[in-house]
């Protein structure tokens, strides 16, 4: 029998509401349970593209906000022929943002409409499951200052939520909306049941593409 195929989870959610402190819990949990499963994380700033994206995020560099939205999604079209092998080999995934923050930021600008934001990504592997760490401004702010990075300013970020809200409106997506103020053991505990019921449930089901 052909082995069963890996989950691709990802984790998304406002600024410091804990997304790269819960991957990192969720694969260890789940590399200690015998599960085969590998972290990801876009931007991934590592590759050729990556690095012009980082060095945008840094102000180091300036970008079209059209084009930055292409390499932020181009970003995530160079690894898919990995993700899909990983996946069919039986490697879970676990993923700190997706399309969706490619989508909510730049949308978030103004000129810009979900609808196209959307586009360049239509076709990706689709999430078995997507996890929201829901957190008010206020408790996030409580988490320490906002970075030097673009983006992480508090008007931003605001708009940012409301896209995300607009995003998890479809249903055509597995949205699971997760408590991010609970201590760090009490909203992994709460992520790593779904992600459990994903993996199961993803065994038997071919991967999806996104937004089709
Ligand atoms: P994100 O990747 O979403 O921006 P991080 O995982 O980097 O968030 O967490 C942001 C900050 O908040 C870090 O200092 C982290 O230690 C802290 N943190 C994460 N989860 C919690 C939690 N549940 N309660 C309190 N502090 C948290
Ligand atoms: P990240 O490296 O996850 O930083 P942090 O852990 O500090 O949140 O994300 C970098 C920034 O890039 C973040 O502000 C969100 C933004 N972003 C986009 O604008 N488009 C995208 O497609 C992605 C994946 C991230
Ligand atoms: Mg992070």
């Amino acid at each position: 029998m052909a082995c069963k195929r890996g989950a691709l989870i990802v984790l998304e959610g406002v600024d410091r509401a804990g997304k790269t402190t819960q991957c990192n819990k969720l694969v260890q949990t789940l590399q200690q349970s015998g599960q085969p499963v590998e972290m990801m994380r876009f931007p991934d700033r590592s590759t050729t593209i990556g690095q012009l994206i980082s060095s945008y995020l840094e102000k180091k560099s300036d970008l079209e906000d059209h084009t930055v939205h292409l390499l932020f999604s181009a970003n995530r079209w160079e690894l898919v022929p990995l993700m899909k092998k990983k996946l069919e080999q039986g490697t879970t995934l676990v993923v700190d943002r997706y399309a969706f923050s490619g989508a909510a930021f730049t949308s978030a600008k103004p000129g810009f409409c979900l609808d196209w934001c959307k586009q360049p990504d239509v076709g990706l592997p689709k999430p078995d499951l997507v996890m929201f760490l829901q957190l008010s401004p206020a408790e996030a702010a409580l988490r320490g200052q906002f970075g030097e990075e673009r983006y992480e300013t508090s008007v931003f970020q605001k708009a940012v939520q409301q896209k995300f809200e607009q995003l998890m409106k479809d249903s055509s997506v597995n949205w699971q909306v997760i408590d991010a103020s609970q201590s760090v053991e009490d909203v992994h505990e709460n992520i790593a049941s779904h992600t459990h019921n994903a993996i199961n449930k993803a065994q038997n089901l071919p991967l999806g593409q996104l937004w089709t």
